[in-house]
């Protein structure tokens, strides 16, 4: 292989190219297979591109064999430590930290964009009360194009800005008036006075007929949670979003079609499976017929939190979020036995050869829920938390592909495994 090149030579048929190769600021060197088809008459196949690069993108890095999360180059344990979800928004949208007048600013516009058009309560209450937060926070999000006809030139970068912001801005509103609508409490307006978490736990749980006393580690629990959810490179619902967005779709309409992706329980819905999962196994001493049950394929039975494409390493937010869990738990003054089942079901697969050959480790899901438990939060609405802290990823992915003129609309091809070519029968003679 040249320094640049692979050589290719099919052997049945002789054809021959050259495939050029790329290499990125980080990561593996990649072969641009594009003129392959033209050439040789073959197409590649990878099921779940295991092994395949959908974009270019200098958004996030993972490396999934040394545990190494890098937002625009930033490792995720120094921004946990130092950062705020608004400030690592900004980062992911723009790849570069704001200064104290930028971060200002941004704050300002999000901060003024959080409310949500009046009509919306009516969309919402057309909703089943007990529909899940994920199937209205899809919809409604998705109606958001109906509300912004105007704003919605894809080729205007100020309109294409404003997407961003609003999207940010009232993904906390919508989610915390589907939680409220589904329980029967009126819906409470965003609070401009509050900082972006502090004003999403007044909007889930600030009843009229008093006021709420929030300890300060529910809010910064919270932040430190989205940051860590914000982006992941090109995970199933980003990979969503950048290929709706491809076809030049409006951006409600690009990120519902991410929250969609996000809800299955191999994706973002396997927080909320994986507090179920903790509670049908109950205690400890179920936790060795759980392991054993995971590593039965005919069970049908997974651990969910475990494992991931990318990672065959510790998932480094699961690691954050592990040593949150005790620390806020003890700041609220609250104990789960759902944690302890949590950790012995960590040390028992993870001493498990079956766990250990697979490279199956804790992933960003298997802890996150008893922190959101213990802040208050309803199952049904874990995956609802994801899809508020995603939303800065999808928008940034969204704002850099919408940007790039060389954007191609995503087609991808198949291996037709169907019936050849068959003439039609009148049906008296099938
Ligand atoms: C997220 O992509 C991202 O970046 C996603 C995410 C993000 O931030 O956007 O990180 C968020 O989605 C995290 C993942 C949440 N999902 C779960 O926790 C669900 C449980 N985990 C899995 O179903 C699975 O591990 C996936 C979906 C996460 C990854 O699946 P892969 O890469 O397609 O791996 P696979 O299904 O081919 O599994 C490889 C082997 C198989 O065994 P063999 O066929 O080789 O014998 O590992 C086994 C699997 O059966 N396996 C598991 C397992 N996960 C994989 N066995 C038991 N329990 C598990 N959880």
């Amino acid at each position: 292989m040249s320094a640049k090149h692979a050589a290719l030579t099919v052997a049945d048929s002789g054809k021959q190219t050259e495939l050029p190769l790329i290499e990125g600021s980080l990561g593996p060197a990649t072969l641009d297979i594009g003129r392959l088809y033209r050439d040789t008459g073959l197409f590649t196949f990878d099921q779940g591109f295991v092994s395949t690069a959908s974009c270019k993108s200098a958004i996030t890095y993972i490396d999934g064999d040394q545990g190494v999360l890098l937002y625009r180059g930033y490792p995720i344990e120094q921004l946990a430590q130092n950062s705020s979800f608004l400030e690592v928004a900004y980062l992911l949208i723009n790849g570069e930290l704001p200064d104290a007048g930028q971060a200002q600013v941004f704050e300002h516009e999000v901060t003024h964009h959080t409310m949500m058009h009046e009509s919306l309560k009516t969309f919402m209450h057309g909703f089943h009360y007990d529909a899940h937060p994920m199937a209205m926070l899809c919809g409604v999000i998705g109606s958001l194009a109906a509300f912004y006809h105007e704003q919605l030139d894809i080729d205007d970068a100020e309109h294409r800005r404003l997407a961003a912001i609003r999207l940010i801005a009232k993904m906390p509103t919508i989610a915390a008036a589907a939680y409220r609508y589904s329980i029967g409490w009126p819906i409470r307006f965003p609070r401009n006075n509050l900082e972006y978490c502090e004003r999403f736990l007044h909007m889930m749980f600030e009843v009229p007929s008093e006021p709420l006393h929030l300890k300060p580690v529910a809010a910064r629990a919270l932040d430190l949670l989205f940051i860590l959810h914000a982006d992941h490179e090109q995970n199933a619902s980003t990979s969503t979003v950048r290929l709706v967005g491809s076809t030049g779709a409006n951006p409600y309409a690009c990120v519902a079609a991410g929250i969609a992706a996000l809800w299955g329980p191999a994706h973002g819905g396997a927080n909320e499976a994986v507090l179920k999962m903790l509670e049908e196994i109950g205690d400890a001493s179920q936790v060795a017929r759980a392991v054993q049950r995971a590593k039965d394929k005919d069970s049908g039975f997974r651990l969910m939190g475990f494992g991931h494409r990318v990672y065959k390493n510790y998932d480094p937010r699961a690691a954050i979020i592990r040593e949150m869990c005790h620390k806020v738990l003890d700041e609220l003054g609250v104990s789960d036995p759902l944690l302890d089942v949590a950790m012995e079901l960590e040390q028992a697969a993870l001493k498990d050869d079956y766990f250990v050959e697979r490279k199956l480790y804790p992933n960003v899901d298997f802890y996150s829920g008893i922190i959101y438990k213990a802040l208050g939060i309803p199952t049904s609405m874990f995956t609802v938390m994801f899809a508020i802290a995603r939303t800065a990823g999808w928008v940034a992915h969204w704002l850099e592909q919408s940007a790039d003129a060389s954007t191609k609309i995503g087609r991808p091809r198949q291996i037709y495994t169907g019936a050849v070519r068959r003439d039609y029968v009148a049906v008296d003679r099938r």
